[in-house]
């Protein structure tokens, strides 16, 4: 199979002196393992409360540590790594990272514990770090997101950034308003906050991600990229109208933004279908995550449609419309599990090699592929896919045991895969790793010389 024909400087792990520290973006990705571990438990003992209401206090929890411990963590981790790549500049600064994931993994677990339990100062504490921790990374992420290099997929994360504070600014309104009660908190401004964080944020930080990490993981060469530019495109306007029209109760505008995002998200599924197509490297694992992710982004969609048009009650719509926010959190879950098997051996790989490890411990070259178990990927891949089915499904069907035992389904795949990562890399190299006479610099660029898989 063909090497990759990348710039080392598009390499997530590359060595180039734009990247943080490696214990940046791992830390980031160690954070999010143990927040998905805290989805499964706090979805598998409110599983009950979860089909009483979508507004129940434990369905604001779960659905906070998905979005905030676990996708919000995540990808805020990767941009760390991914920004200065595409925007070729460092970080503004490296001790304003590490703040900004220490306040994430507070906030992640501050405020649901405050949805869950109270006392209600807890919400507005969870708020305060959120929104501080949001201001901080934006203004770090500033710095190579601004640069004018990068193309599409630096618009995008711009913009996304953008949509992360504004969702956080919401976010931190209406958990003031628990105390406050300046306005009536109903399900329609609620929409506004969770699409404005799933399709503003998470949404297009993932689609303009992607159209830089699709060619490079899938070894591809498409004709064109029309249709991931259309994607961002599409997401980045679309976004802003519906969520308005979602809190002003405007049908039209609501309308208007939703044509754009599902013109938008139409779009990237063909990105995908094209990078798919134009692969120079045989289906694998990355693959079938991508294929279950987006089934999950077209269920969504589908979903969504059913709650406009379907002419259905108010309780059935809510039901529809809560199982339509469990599905795109399924795509980019999934997303986020499947790329982790690329991006995270790619960074612990260019760290072992600044440490002077280049061998496997069998004395061979080292590859990225040797830093994970590929059957345990695997069968994380089914595990979450299971977990996430049984959500959706749940949810639609009012039925508490699915949700549960998707909870214990993800508390299982949380560990595993964490674990995978960790053991894998540990295994692989040989104890006494130093003595290799083999040592490399950091910095050398043979890393574009190994294979990836
Ligand atoms: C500092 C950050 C944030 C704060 C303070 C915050 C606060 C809130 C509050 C107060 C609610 C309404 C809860 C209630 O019914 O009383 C809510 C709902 C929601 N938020 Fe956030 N939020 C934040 C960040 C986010 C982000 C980044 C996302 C998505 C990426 C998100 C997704 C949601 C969703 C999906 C709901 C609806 C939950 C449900 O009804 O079950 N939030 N948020």
């Amino acid at each position: 199979m063909t090497q990759p024909s990348i710039p080392l400087a598009a390499m997530p792990g590359s060595t180039t002196a734009v990247v943080p520290p490696q214990w940046i973006p791992l830390g980031f990705m160690f954070a999010a393992g143990v927040g998905f571990m805290g989805v499964g438990f706090s979805m598998w003992f409110g599983a009950d409360k979860w089909v009483i209401s979508p507004f129940h206090s434990a369905t604001v929890t779960t659905a906070h540590m998905v979005m905030l411990a676990f996708l919000t963590t995540a990808v805020l981790g990767a941009l760390h790594q991914f920004g200065p790549v595409v925007g070729q500049r460092p970080l503004r600064s490296v001790h304003i990272a590490a703040w900004t994931m220490v306040g994430m993994i507070v906030t992640g677990w501050t405020l649901p514990l405050g949805f869950a339990h109270g006392p209600e100062w807890l919400v507005a504490t969870g708020a305060v770090i959120g929104v501080t921790t949001v201001t901080l990374g934006a203004w770090n992420l500033s710095g190579p997101l601004m640069s004018r290099s990068g193309g599409v997929p630096v618009v995008g994360l711009r913009l996304s950034v953008l949509y992360l504070l504004i969702t956080v600014s919401f976010g931190i309104v209406y958990a003031f308003n628990r105390q406050e009660a300046w306005f009536p908190l109903l399900p329609a401004k609620i929409l506004a906050h969770a699409h404005l964080g799933i399709l503003g944020w998470l949404g297009l930080t993932y689609i303009s991600v992607s159209e830089k990490l699709w060619p490079m993981f899938l070894l591809s060469h498409r004709p064109s990229s029309r249709s991931g530019a259309i994607a961002v495109g599409g997401l980045a306007v679309g976004v802003l109208p519906f969520a308005l029209g979602l809190l002003y109760a405007n049908a039209v505008v609501t309308w208007f933004g939703a044509v754009f995002i599902v013109v938008g998200l139409v779009a990237h599924l063909f990105s995908l279908a094209s990078s798919v197509r134009h692969r120079r490297r045989k289906l694998e694992l990355l693959h079938a995550f991508l294929f279950v992710s987006a089934s999950f982004l077209l269920a969504g969609m589908v979903l969504g449609a059913i709650a406009a048009l379907g002419g259905v009650d108010t309780s059935l719509r809510i039901r529809i419309v809560t199982a339509e926010v469990a599905a795109l959190a399924s795509w980019l879950g999934l997303a986020v599990i499947g790329h982790s098997h690329k991006i995270v051996p790619f960074i612990t790989y260019s760290m072992l090699r600044a440490r002077g490890v280049n061998h496997h411990k069998s004395g061979r070259p080292l590859l990225f592929g040797d830093l994970y178990n590929k059957r345990i990927a695997w069968g994380v891949l089914i595990g979450s896919v299971a977990a996430f089915a049984g959500v959706v499904v749940g949810t639609l069907f009012d039925a508490s045991a699915p949700i549960a035992i998707s909870g214990v389904l993800i508390v299982i795949t949380a560990i595993t895969v964490t674990t995978n990562f960790i053991v894998g890399a540990r295994s692989a190299v040989p104890a006494n790793p130093t003595a290799n006479p083999t040592r490399q610099q950091p910095g050398s660029t043979s890393i574009l010389t190994k294979g990836s898989s």
